[in-house]
């Protein structure tokens, strides 16, 4: 076999090889935020923090749960409307694959919407560095070009990333964890900051659907708790993070519809009154009291068009699942006034 095709894929240096071997405390500003978070009057923790390897592993055990529809009704969206999906997109675009993890979902596309270049941005480097080198293998004429950083808090793309026929690819309905406010300011930035220059840029994103309470309800506290011990293990990594002494068996699992908001609320429930401390403060715990660890926003198709409408996006085309439970959105960046 030919090796040269291969060697296109650019690796990415590991980083580990600079940090200290011991336990990977936050940095300051990480600190900063986390202390502000449990000492506010109503205790609340960025759901960033869910994801340390075991919890990107706990994930990936959700997206396999029979109560977890999310993942497997987007994916069949997707089998059953690629073509569809492809002829919207268009031919050799640039697949900028936002938060790409092992890259399955953008992969299952490739062979209707070959693009010419496929771009993955995620923040876990080896995850990504190792997915790619895999995917080249399977797919050698696509140009592939690996971005490990944090697009949440920068979209600037370096040039070796294409103009032209920019789409931004952002499945699994990540967009819920934003507000619906930060939601547009997210999409609006990602429009002027990420699609800078000449080319066009449109949008493939998945969005979870509002349904019955049940179902939701069910999806977000499975039966066997893997979703209580995901939502637990943040503690643990605040632990880390932080300094703090979290005892885990002090707390449970709290997930539910909040109708009113339009989103399912995860919290983190004291079993009784509790101290918990940190080198940077202390927090009380009433029997009862929560943190709350994470919001995950869900749409009908009109309202999130309409979200995407004030983003400046303009959807061309909305594909769904039979029972309506999940929404796959392409929409074109309207022009910049
Ligand atoms: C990764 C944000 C899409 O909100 O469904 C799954 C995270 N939290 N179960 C979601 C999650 C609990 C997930 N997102």
């Amino acid at each position: 076999m030919h090796l040269s095709r291969t060697a296109a894929v650019r690796v990415i240096p590991p980083e580990v090889s600079s940090r200290p071997a011991v336990i990977a405390r936050g940095s300051d500003a990480i600190i900063a935020e986390i202390s502000a978070g449990l000492l506010a009057r109503r205790a609340a923790t960025s759901p960033k923090y869910l994801y340390d390897s075991l919890g990107s592993r706990l994930f990936e055990a959700i997206c396999e749960l029979p109560e977890y529809y999310p993942t497997r009704t987007e994916a069949a969206i997707f089998a059953r409307h690629g073509a569809d999906i492809a002829r919207a997109v268009g031919e050799g675009c640039t697949l900028i694959d936002l938060g790409a993890g092992n890259c399955a979902k953008a992969a299952s596309l490739f062979p209707l919407l070959q693009p010419a270049q496929y771009v993955p941005i995620d923040i876990s480097r080896d995850f990504l560095n190792e997915a790619v080198l895999r995917l080249q293998q399977r797919f050698p004429a696509i140009d592939m070009h690996a971005l490990a950083l944090d697009f949440s808090s920068t979209l600037a793309l370096p040039d070796t990333v294409r103009q032209q026929g920019r789409v931004f690819f952002y499945p699994g309905s990540s967009i819920g964890n934003f507000t619906p406010h930060e939601a547009i300011a997210f999409l609006r930035r990602l429009r002027t900051d990420g699609a800078s220059g000449a080319g066009e840029c449109s949008l493939l994103i998945g969005v979870d659907l509002v349904k019955d309470s049940a179902t939701l309800d069910a999806a977000y506290d499975d039966a066997i708790g893997v979703t209580a011990a995901f939502n637990l293990n943040m503690l643990r990594h605040v632990n880390q993070l932080i300094g703090a002494d979290f005892d885990v068996s002090q707390w449970q699992h709290r997930a539910f519809f909040n109708a009113e908001e339009g989103r399912i609320e995860m919290h983190l429930e004291a079993r009784e009154a509790l101290v918990v401390t940190w080198p940077q403060g202390e927090r009380h715990f009433a029997r009862g009291e929560r943190i709350h660890t994470e919001d995950s926003y869900k749409y009908t198709p009109r309202s999130f068009v309409e979200l995407l409408r004030e983003a400046g996006f303009a959807a061309t085309r909305t594909w769904t699942d039979e029972a309506g439970w999940f929404a796959v959105v392409h929409a074109r960046a309207m022009g910049l006034a």
